[in-house]
């Protein structure tokens, strides 16, 4: 071997080490990081849909048809949730999440809590097409409860 290319490869060696110690998280995120990563974004996407709605509740004159499309993301996410749970995205995973492990300890009343979420969200959905406001603002506190019992249960407080 030449000097050069002895060179080169303990270059080689060490940046190699370097990924694998995590100094470039973009490339040694772990399996359950990303799946954090990805239902953290979920929620973002939840919180965005539910905000939609609330704040087109709370205009002096709703526009129905904002509430409807923000209410159908709304239960879509729903629908989504219980798949950003994959086994061993926990906190013993070591990944920064605020989901508590009583997720997978608890499941079925984990499952409950994301049916019921999906319930009321596919209530609010049919009221906004039908457009009773009244009914429509009591069937967004009922969305409220369901997000705020499992948050109670299966989320770490902040
Ligand atoms: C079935 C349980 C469940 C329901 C229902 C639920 N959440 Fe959550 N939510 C969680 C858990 C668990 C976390 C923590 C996720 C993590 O950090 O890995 C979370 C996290 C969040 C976050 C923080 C995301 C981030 O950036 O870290 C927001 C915002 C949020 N939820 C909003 C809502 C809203 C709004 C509703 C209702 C429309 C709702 N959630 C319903 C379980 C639930």
């Amino acid at each position: 071997m030449t000097k050069t290319s002895a060179g080169l490869a303990a270059a080689l060696a060490l940046a190699t080490g370097a990924l694998l110690a995590g100094a470039s998280p973009a490339v040694a995120e772990s399996a359950a990081e990303r799946a954090v990563a990805a239902r953290q974004a979920g929620f973002k996407q939840i919180g965005a849909a539910f905000k939609g709605v609330n704040d087109e509740l709370r205009a002096r004159k709703p526009d129905l048809a904002v509430v409807a499309a923000a209410a159908a993301r709304l239960e879509g996410h729903a629908t989504q949730l219980p798949t950003w749970f994959p086994r061993g995205s926990g906190p013993e995973s070591g990944a920064e999440t605020g989901a508590r492990a009583a997720v997978w300890s608890d499941a079925a009343g984990f499952a409950d809590a994301a049916a019921n979420l999906r319930t009321q969200t596919q209530r609010l959905n049919v009221l906004a097409r039908e457009g009773d406001l009244a009914a429509l603002r009591k069937q967004a506190g009922q969305v409220a409860a369901a997000c705020k019992t499992c948050h109670t249960a299966y989320r770490e407080e902040d």
